[in-house]
């Protein structure tokens, strides 16, 4: 089976935790490093996720790098995160402050080390604001290029926004970010909201998958806890969505998503629909194909794949 070797820039958050776990439970995956980025809770606090869960799962090989921790242009918005993703980020989990340290180098120079050292063999997922990806891509010009592909959690082509009426929260938190990595010429592939508020996770999965009596089965219950209760407050559903976590269905289970290939764009003029992202189906604008669309999936079927996989992590 070839293996997908990834480098996976992610805001933990409860979800980018789900993706974490996901890719360590998915043998056609290697991942490889993590590098942090500001997004669902300050870059201290997703930082200190990212040690606690890979310490958490005994990944003592997996570097992780910390990055930017403001939007290239608009202020940040976490505190909206922490209502989403609970104060710590990773909702009702009490993970051990992690005795383990990042590595010196800054994210944005380690991606563009671990890029240029091997062109073309590494693919990046990114499932926060892109500001670390478009930070790399314009201090070194021959980053882009060496991007085998880049994976994307973010955005609402056809549907309506998390973050605002039309915007998904990780481009809205970065937009200016994200067109500068839409434009880069890296082939992409976005999964956005369209596809990812299919993918419904509910207290039904939860309690299936605690009926394995394991501390990966508990982590998933607490660390969706917040964030199924803000589901049920204010999206009036009994469940959550696997937003992050259905970027890896890209690598292990790529007949699930249905992908269009479009021009795609955000919004940056500063008015009420920035960081709307949008796709130029009719060809209005004339530019090239630059991004691989998840328009739909077979929601049910990622979710029990997703089940399937974290019940096998925690038999491990
Ligand atoms: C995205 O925003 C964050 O809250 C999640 O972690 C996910 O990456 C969904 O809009
Ligand atoms: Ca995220």
């Amino acid at each position: 089976m070839p293996t997908t070797r990834i480098i996976l820039d992610t805001d933990p958050g409860a979800d980018d935790a789900l993706a974490i776990l996901l890719m360590l439970a998915s043998p056609e995956i290697k991942l490889e490093a993590l590098t942090t980025v500001h997004g669902n809770v300050t870059l201290d606090k997703t930082t200190r996720n990212a040690l606690a869960l890979l310490e958490f799962m005994q990944e003592k090989n997996i570097p992780v790098a910390q990055g930017c921790s403001v939007p290239l242009v608009k202020p940040p918005h976490q505190a909206q995160g922490e209502v989403v993703h609970g104060a710590s980020g990773m909702g009702r989990t009490n993970l051990p402050g992690p005795k383990t340290q990042t590595i010196k180098a800054h994210a944005v120079d380690y991606l563009i080390e671990r890029f240029l050292a091997e062109p073309k063999e590494l693919t990046l997922f990114a499932i926060g604001p892109l500001t670390n990806v478009a930070l790399a891509i314009r201090q070194e010009p021959k980053f882009a290029e060496c991007v085998k592909e880049l994976v994307i959690m973010g955005g609402a082509i056809r549907s309506g926004g998390n973050m605002s009426p039309l915007a998904e929260f990780n481009i809205s938190e970065d937009p200016h970010a994200a067109h500068i990595v839409f434009n880069s010429g890296i082939p992409i592939t976005l999964i956005p909201l369209d596809a990812t508020y299919k993918c419904l996770l509910t207290y039904a999965d939860i309690e299936r998958l605690n009926k394995t009596d394991s501390p990966i089965a508990r982590f998933v219950r607490d660390v969706t806890a917040d964030y199924m209760e803000f589901y049920l407050k204010y999206e009036g559903f009994a469940g959550c969505a696997l937003h992050d976590p259905l970027t890896v269905a890209a690598v292990i289970a790529p007949e699930l998503l249905s992908l269009e290939s479009h021009y795609v764009d955000v919004d940056i003029s500063g008015g009420v629909s920035t960081g709307k992202t949008y796709a130029d189906f009719m060809k209005v604008a004339k530019k090239p194909a630059n991004i691989k669309v998840a328009l739909d999936v077979k929601g049910r079927e990622f979710v029990e794949l997703f089940i399937k996989r974290m019940e096998n992590l925690a038999k491990q």
